[in-house]
């Protein structure tokens, strides 16, 4: 059981998170794009991801989100879009909703979902990197260009966090 006074501190996290949001809105020359959505609430969130060169190494110079979504999931893409500067894909691949929410603190039960759709959205982006993998066809130019755009039926599904891209 969460205790009431994590739980105030919590969305008090939130609440100053969503007051100055981070890296809302498409990037238009990003390298890779990965969208989920949650079945269980309808939600949706895509991720961009753009790389760069930097000592010798591939790594996420900037990293953008859009969602339909709520709060805690608005709040942990800014938190987690933040923190992906700089990491290589590799690097970026092993963080968990723990290390993603950053200041936000460990996700009540009831917000884990929320999580689950940045670090889904997260790996999937990494999935479809055309950089990373380009004998694939899995650039972005054959992905619809807004997270509206991709709404239809298909979402719904059996699974708790659903690739879409
Ligand atoms: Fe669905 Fe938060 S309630 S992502």
């Amino acid at each position: 059981m969460i205790l009431p006074a994590i739980m105030s501190s919590f969305e008090t996290k939130v609440r100053e998170t969503l007051a100055n949001p981070q890296n809302q809105g498409e990037l238009a020359d990003a390298d890779a794009v990965g969208t989920v959505g949650s079945p269980e609430c309808g939600d949706m969130l895509r991720m961009w991801l753009k790389f760069t060169e930097k000592d010798g190494q591939r790594v996420i110079d900037r990293a953008s989100f859009q969602a339909f979504g709520c709060q805690t999931a608005i709040a942990v893409a800014s938190i987690a879009t933040e923190l992906l500067r700089g990491k290589t894909a590799a690097e970026a691949r092993h963080l968990g909703i723990r290390e993603l929410t950053g200041d936000l603190g460990p996700l009540p039960p009831m917000k884990i979902h929320c999580g689950q759709l940045v670090e889904g959205a997260l790996r999937n982006a990494l999935d479809h990197d055309a950089g990373a993998l380009p004998a694939v066809e899995s650039s972005t130019a054959n992905m619809a260009s807004t997270l509206a755009s991709t709404l239809h039926p298909k979402a719904a599904g059996v699974l708790r966090i659903v690739p879409l891209g």
